[in-house]
């Protein structure tokens, strides 16, 4: 996983919580480097899983709650650090029919090295745009809370929805409903 995220994550707990908590969930995750992390470095996605677990611990809040927070949070993060993937798209469902032929496909030109999901455009119309989202990183929390971002970006009401058939049950493979209002 990109250091990218590592950083934000961190920087997003040291915002909502305090600075203290992320020395702590840093000492507790027991992490090699003692949390040193640089944003063009790849680290082992355990170590996220590791911090995820940590903070969850400590505040007492589910994972997948702290992992959606913080996909709302990398979305206005993504629009400082690169901008131009995201005014490319004129509103969230462009934007997200647009993640793997485009903004991923730029993402990995960037850092070759990424590990990114799948999104696969199933239908979509003026109103409903269906998505499959595969990883066997299982964070489609994540892709809600980027998508819930997006939303808040644009000023738009809309909603996603997970279809309770979950394809894969351990998450790795989930599929989305974005629909606007
Ligand atoms: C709503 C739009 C987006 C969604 C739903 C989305 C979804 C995701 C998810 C779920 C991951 C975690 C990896 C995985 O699940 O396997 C990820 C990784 C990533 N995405 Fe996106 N993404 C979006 C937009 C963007 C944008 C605008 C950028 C801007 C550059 C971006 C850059 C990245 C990067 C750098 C990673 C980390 C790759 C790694 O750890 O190696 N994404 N994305």
């Amino acid at each position: 996983m990109k250091g990218v995220v590592f950083t934000e994550f961190l920087d997003m707990v040291e915002q909502r919580f305090s600075a203290d908590l992320v020395d702590d969930i840093i000492v507790d995750a027991a992490l090699p480097h003692g949390g040193a992390f640089t944003a063009v470095g790849t680290y082992p996605f355990n170590e996220m899983v590791a911090l995820v677990t940590a903070l969850s611990r400590r505040s007492g809040m589910a994972p997948e709650v702290l992992i959606h927070a913080f996909g709302q949070y990398l979305f206005g993060r993504f629009y400082v650090l690169y901008p131009h993937f995201i005014t490319a798209s004129p509103d969230t469902m462009h934007l997200v029919a647009h993640i793997e032929k485009v903004i991923h496909l730029e993402v990995r030109k960037l850092y070759p090295d990424a590990e990114l999901p799948a999104f696969m455009v199933e239908s979509q119309t003026a109103t409903r745009l269906c998505v499959v989202y595969q990883s066997p990183r299982c964070l489609w929390q994540l892709a809600v809370g980027l998508i819930d971002g997006a939303l808040a970006h644009y000023g738009e009401s809309g909603q996603v929805t997970v279809r309770q058939e979950l394809l894969h049950s351990d998450g790795s493979r989930v599929r989305f409903i974005l629909e606007r209002q």
